[in-house]
């Protein structure tokens, strides 16, 4: 690709870029003028192929190792049972790049499509990142067999769009930035479907840990935690140590999850591996889903296995 010129904008926390020219001074990205998508909070960065990326920790290589397998397991031994559905509900652009050292990798979106499912459901929300991913997604063979979807996934669910029958299993990432992507009443939503695969990272200590104070100072029960958790004991937690906070913030979140929705809980996997910042798990009905979870976690990102 010929050298690029990034236009930037200034904005209140900082930059971002809102298009690439090529020498010539032809627009490459976006296609068409519009507002930037840039929601005041961060800042876009660009990949090697000129569009935005998103900037990630090398822990995000953990995290892909795990959806990547389990993709590839449940594909494999899936695709004659079932219609095979991958939904992203929080896709980002589809590619990540780790800002210190440069390196770049697939995003979620691009890891799917390497494996066999029928159909691909991308949703995100904000427009930079969509047109982003749009021009991945539409170099990859599998490009008609993907939709990606301009929209907030909470009200996307509420429209009752992601419903699907009980031919199909659907395999479903969600990964958000924090809590607040990822309300009780939402999941619940996807959790309505009868063959779901839930795979959930839940931010522990950006979502909660940090936010402690904040939430306990909070009057009302409209916080964040309160809409994740969806019931208010959590209030009785005052006096609890962050740490400890967040811990049972988690798993009283999976343990209302399982039982009203009536999955199994499958082991947790901290991301990154020491002090982690969230944890990554799976939510299915199946047990043989909880096998292939068990199965995929033996080995790590590093090739090494575990000592159980
Ligand atoms: C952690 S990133 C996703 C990274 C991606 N899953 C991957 O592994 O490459 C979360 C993405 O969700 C998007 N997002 C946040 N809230 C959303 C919402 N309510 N609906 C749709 N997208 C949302 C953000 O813009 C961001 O791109």
């Amino acid at each position: 690709m010929g050298r690029q010129i990034e236009v930037r904008c200034k904005y209140r926390f900082g930059s971002a870029i809102v298009k690439t020219l090529d020498k010539v001074g032809q627009q490459i990205y976006p296609e068409t003028n519009h507002k930037t998508g840039f929601n005041g909070m961060q800042e876009i960065h660009l990949a090697t192929d000129g569009l935005p990326v998103r900037k990630s920790g090398k822990w995000a290589e953990r995290k892909h190792h795990y959806l990547k397998n389990y993709c590839g397991i449940t594909t494999v031994s899936m695709r004659n049972k079932f219609k095979l559905v991958y939904l992203d509900v929080m896709a980002g652009p589809g590619r990540c790049k780790i800002e210190e050292t440069g390196e770049e990798f697939a995003g979620s979106p691009l890891i799917a499509l390497e494996h066999d499912f029928s159909q691909y459901i991308f949703i995100e929300d904000e427009p930079e990142l969509v047109q982003a991913l749009k021009h991945r997604v539409a170099k990859h063979p599998k490009a008609e067999k993907a939709k990606i979807i301009p929209e907030n996934w909470i009200n996307y669910a509420q429209t009752g769009k992601l419903k699907f029958d009980d031919s199909t299993l659907v395999v479903a990432f969600v990964d958000p930035t924090g809590i607040s992507q990822v309300p009780m009443s939402a999941m619940k939503i996807l959790a309505r479907n009868p063959r779901v695969d839930l795979l959930v990272t839940i931010q522990y200590r950006l979502g909660i840990v940090w936010n402690v104070p904040q939430y306990l100072k909070a009057k009302g029960n409209e916080t964040a935690l309160d809409n994740f958790l969806d019931e208010p004991t959590w209030r009785e937690w005052e006096g609890k140590e962050a740490g400890e906070f967040g811990r049972m913030a988690v798993e009283s979140f999976c343990e209302k999850f399982q039982r009203d929705s009536g999955f199994i809980g499958t082991r947790h996997v901290s991301i990154p591996e020491k002090n982690p910042l969230y944890r990554f798990t799976l939510f299915s009905r199946h047990p043989l889903a909880q096998n292939f979870w068990h199965k995929i976690l033996k080995i790590d990102e590093k090739g090494q296995r575990e000592l159980l």
